[in-house]
């Protein structure tokens, strides 16, 4: 099969579909991969790189579209790029199609095969091409929230790990799933004193089994985090509920209990924020001070780290790609219901009925 990367065009998007290990195991497999010239650029990757592992480097994103079988990216397709797709072309990458009518209507129109990595589901019901992006943002909300508590950026003035005869700092993480355990994990490492809330028991006896004395679970409700924020230096927010908004666990009114200078940092602002006073931010501009308490809520945290949050995507996502071409899509779904999972839109049909019902549209999903 020919497969093609073409450099992400969106703002600010450094990743990149493949890496040159991806390369080297499609070529291994009698495969022709177009990488666009540069596209590996942003995540440290270069052109040579790609071409020692057996790469074609193409100049344009019109010849790798025009090349390609298959392309492999990380974005969805944005406007410049959606007459560039062809019937019959897979197109494997984060769509988040709920999100955008317009990019749904021109999938619709490409007649391509649009495999969306955010529905790709495992057997038990996880999502495996979403878990490392909350692996890295989940990691670096403590990085972040250490650097804001600095005095010159607003903070408390507080280090986290503390010094002899000082003690640590105090870390409030809401939600024990990935973004919570990686957080409070970062958190322990620099030596803070860590309490972690969630309203799953199981998750919380997990937490409790594996991590070191100084992270404390706590159950997640209304009185405990209204007694917790009081003393905390840095508050994470990580809590999901499955295909709602995320509950609102500190409002408006709370943060009169916080101290000046606490950081808290809302991982789950792509679904709506669990702070009242969340606004989603840019990595160019990160933060805002509400009532003395510094806000970070930036939407895309990977983007800021896209070494490892390329490297880490691509762990995850070649092995589908390498399905994808050994097999052809049509196969590779019938024998692998992780990636039927993925379809979204086939040959200008929608084929996950909740991409339908987002628009209210009255499509027959078949
Ligand atoms: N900002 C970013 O760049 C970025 C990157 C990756 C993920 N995220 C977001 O981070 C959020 C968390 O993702 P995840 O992968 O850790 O999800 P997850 O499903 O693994 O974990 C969420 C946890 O929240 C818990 N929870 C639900 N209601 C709660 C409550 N009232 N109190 C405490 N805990 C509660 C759940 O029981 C679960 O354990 C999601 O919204 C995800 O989209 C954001």
């Amino acid at each position: 099969m020919k497969i093609g990367v073409p450099k992400e065009i969106k703002n600010n998007e450094n990743r990149v579909g493949m890496t040159p290990s991806g390369v080297f195991e499609l070529t291994k497999n009698n495969h022709t991969v177009y990488i666009q010239s540069d596209a590996g650029f942003g995540s440290g990757f270069f052109n040579e790189d790609y071409q020692e592992a057996g790469a074609v480097i193409l100049e344009t994103i019109e010849e790798v579209y025009s090349a390609s079988d298959m392309i492999v990216k990380v974005k969805e397709p944005i406007t410049e790029e959606y007459n560039l797709i062809k019937p019959d072309q897979v197109v494997f990458t984060y769509f988040h199609f709920a999100s955008s009518e317009e990019l749904t209507k021109a999938m619709i129109n490409s007649k391509a095969i649009c495999i969306a990595y955010e529905t790709v589901e495992d057997s038990h019901g996880a999502l495996p091409l979403l878990i490392p992006m909350s692996e890295v943002a989940g990691r670096m909300s403590i990085q972040q929230g250490a650097k804001y508590l600095e005095k010159p950026i607003k903070g408390r003035g507080v280090l986290l790990g503390g010094v002899p005869g000082v003690p640590p700092g105090k870390v409030l993480v809401l939600g024990a799933g990935i973004v919570g355990i990686q957080a409070a994990k970062m958190a322990a490492g620099l030596g803070a004193h860590v309490t972690i809330m969630d309203i799953n028991m199981k998750q919380l006896r997990y937490v409790n089994d594996v991590m070191p004395n100084h992270v404390v679970t706590e159950f997640s409700s209304e009185y405990n985090i209204r007694k917790r924020i009081k003393e905390s230096d840095l508050i994470i927010g990580g809590v999901l509920i499955k295909g709602a908004k995320a509950p609102k666990l500190i409002t408006r009114d709370m943060l009169k209990d916080m101290r000046p200078g606490t950081v808290i940092v809302d991982v789950a602002v792509d679904q709506g924020g669990c702070f009242e006073t969340t606004k989603a931010t840019t990595h160019e501009n990160p933060t805002y001070i509400i009532d003395d308490v510094v806000h970070y809520c930036v939407a895309n945290m990977p983007g800021a780290v896209p070494y490892t949050s390329t490297v880490a995507l691509t762990n995850v996502t070649l092995p589908y790609v390498i399905k994808l071409a050994n097999k052809g899509w049509e196969k590779a779904c019938s024998i692998d219901s992780s990636i039927a999972k993925g379809l979204n839109i086939v040959k200008g049909e929608i084929v996950y009925k909740e991409i339908a019902e987002a628009f209210n549209w009255e499509t027959e999903v078949s």
